[in-house]
């Protein structure tokens, strides 16, 4: 898929709290197609300190009206600089990087999309996207509490919401490989992106069950098109890019201790 550097009007950046904000850009040209799981690189302009771009995975993509949204937690130099940006503000976007989820071959097939923290960022998207293609997907949202839980209403319109906190003020306490969905639902795929001890331990799930299973890796990337070598993961292909072979992979080719 082509890559494209672009510069994009931030239209809105909404606080969701202290911690986490949400990117609207907009583009005059018509935006280059996207896949869920897919990711951006952004230019942080007037960050002294912040001289790569930083990655972002894509939070939806709106052809039609040539939108792109990005979900932001603030960690860093980066993320903060691009939490100041303001309506009438241009953002410099590599995109699209990186690989996709995998489509399902059989609509009536049940998924789980699970998302922890900033995780959640590509689930939205791939939730959509599954949605416009007949299949309703479950996500199991986990976070620290309720004020950590971002997008609800979105994740809503597109499939059924289940929610974990750590501290049980929202949905049911407890980490969401706990939830009892995944007790008492049969689930055919698990697509999950978060912190790594939740991807390994859905991922030991998954692989305890029998059932097919995508992770979305967020290791350290700098250039994002297979450069730097600073992303590689190991695989059972040997040490690959996370930014070109990845983000997105079956957690066969891991070389996981799971
Ligand atoms: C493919 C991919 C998709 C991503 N999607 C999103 C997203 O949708 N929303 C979002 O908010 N963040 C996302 N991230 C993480 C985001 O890129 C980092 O939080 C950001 O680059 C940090 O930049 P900074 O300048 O603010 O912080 P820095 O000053 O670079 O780092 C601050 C702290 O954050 C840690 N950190 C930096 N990068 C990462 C990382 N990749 N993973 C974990 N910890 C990190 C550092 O170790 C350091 O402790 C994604 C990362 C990848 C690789
Ligand atoms: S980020 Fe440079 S090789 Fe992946």
């Amino acid at each position: 898929m082509k890559k494209h550097v672009m510069d994009l009007s931030v239209t809105e950046n909404t606080s969701l709290n202290a911690n986490y904000f949400l990117l609207k850009l907009t583009s005059a040209q018509k935006l280059p197609d996207m896949l869920p799981g897919q990711f951006v690189e952004i230019k942080v302009e007037g960050s002294p300190n912040t001289f790569l771009r930083r990655p972002i995975s894509i939070n939806n993509y709106i052809a039609e009206t040539n939108e792109l949204w990005l979900l932001v937690q603030k960690v860093g130099d980066g993320t903060r600089t691009l939490g100041k940006l303001q309506a009438g503000d241009t953002l410099n976007l590599v995109f699209p990087l990186g690989n996709s989820f995998t489509t399902p071959e059989n609509a009536s097939k049940s998924v789980v999309l699970v998302g922890g923290g900033v995780g959640t960022a590509p689930m939205l998207f791939w939730g959509k996207y599954l949605k416009e293609r007949g299949i309703t997907p479950n996500f199991l949202l986990g976070a620290r509490s309720e004020a950590d839980l971002l997008q609800l209403d979105e994740f809503r319109k597109y499939g059924n919401v289940y929610t974990t906190t750590e501290d049980g003020s929202h949905g049911e306490k407890g980490y969401v490989t706990q939830h009892s969905i995944l007790q008492n639902q049969q689930f055919d795929h698990i697509y999950t992106c978060g912190p790594k001890p939740m991807m390994v331990a859905v991922a030991k799930y998954a692989k305890a069950k029998d059932i097919s299973c995508e992770v979305s890796l967020e290791n350290t990337m700098a250039c994002g098109f297979g450069v730097c070598l600073c992303c590689v993961e190991n695989t059972v292909n040997g040490h690959v890019c996370v930014c070109t072979e990845g983000p997105v992979f079956n957690i066969k080719d891991l070389q996981w201790q799971i």
